[in-house]
């Protein structure tokens, strides 16, 4: 009843501690998530290392999605130590080799009024392979455009938290982006300067120093991002957290988006429609290619993800025992 045409491989997913056929779909449409969009979920990615699929950063992925739950005011109906274990299992169970997993827990079915107080939470962990979210192209770098419409801001909504409905600002404006030609959005934030992507953060790079914003400026501080901080340190590079000035990047050496998702994709070009949508003005970056220190820091991410780094292991959790 469901093919699986754009989930490679899957076959099963997790659902309140039961595995089902991909094809087989078991919810009500009165769900209080598909109304409202009130559930949160994460992403998250395991790659194949010599030991089989290792998962990157689950616990603080877990941690992350808890976190999440208490900002929605879910309680979560396993521990943290059972979603870890649905994590794990489902890519046995899929026999992935690498893959995008996605729990999810959502206000299901009871009642339709806005306070879900009849709507139990309920948990989904699906798994399948996810090649490069912004397509075949990203290894050439990616277009990218500053949509008109400001990052929701932090003094409304917890954005530490990933939340369903938030995420609708990121489709409208992800969808426009390409339907203006560009692979994908920024946001700018209330004040004026850059925040993320719709579903990335983004590194800017100037004379040798990799720059990039934090929670102040109304972003969800990525798991990637931090991890890309450490890492950029360890091959020898400076780093700087603050504020990104959109003129940082339209005038940055370098600069890519980073997420687990997009994991690291250099931008290219920049056009600008922050002040006036029907004209945005096209910036190159760099020499319109990926850059260097962009490059270089995509290599050693791949590395530290497939366990080719033994100083960053800590970070991986082996889907087998
Ligand atoms: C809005 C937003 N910003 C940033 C990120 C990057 O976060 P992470 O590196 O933890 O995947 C994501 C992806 O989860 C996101 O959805």
């Amino acid at each position: 009843m469901f093919p699986n045409t754009h989930f490679k491989n899957a076959k099963k997913y997790w659902y309140m501690n039961k595995l089902y056929d991909w094809s087989e779909g078991i919810l009500h449409p009165m769900i209080h998530a598909l109304h409202y969009g009130t559930s949160t979920f994460e992403g998250i990615r395991a790659y194949p290392t010599s030991r089989g699929a290792a998962i990157f950063r689950l616990k603080e992925h877990i941690d992350r999605f808890f976190h999440s739950a208490e900002v929605i005011r879910m309680k979560v109906p396993f521990t943290k130590e059972e979603v870890i274990e649905a994590c794990r299992l489902i890519i046995r169970e899929n026999d992935l080799k690498s893959a995008y997993i996605r729990p999810l827990l959502f206000y299901s079915y009871g009642n339709l009024g806005l306070v879900p107080k009849f709507s139990p939470p309920e948990l989904l962990v699906a798994a399948w392979e996810w090649g490069a979210y912004l397509g075949e192209k990203s290894n050439q770098g990616v277009n990218a455009c500053i949509v008109p419409k400001r990052r929701i801001h932090n003094s409304q909504m917890d954005l530490s938290a990933k939340l369903g409905g938030v995420y609708v600002q990121s489709m409208i404006n992800g969808t426009l982006a390409r339907d203006l030609g560009y692979d994908e959005a920024i946001f700018l934030n209330l004040e004026g300067r850059v925040a993320e992507g719709p579903g990335e953060n983004i590194c800017v790079i100037k004379d040798g120093v990799l720059h990039t914003n934090d929670r102040s400026e109304s972003i969800l501080e990525g798991i990637t991002r931090t991890s890309l901080l450490e890492i950029a340190s360890h091959l020898g590079y400076k780093t700087r957290v603050a504020p990104i000035k959109k003129e940082d990047l339209l005038q940055a050496d370098e600069a890519f988006f980073c997420g687990t998702a997009v994991e690291v994709t250099s931008i290219v070009k920049v056009a600008d429609f922050s002040e006036n949508p029907d004209k945005g003005p096209e910036y190159i970056l760099g020499d319109g290619r990926p850059g260097p220190i962009a490059t270089r820091i995509a290599e050693e991410y791949r590395k530290v993800v497939t366990g080719q780094n033994p100083h960053f292991e800590k970070w991986l959790t082996h889907v087998k025992d």
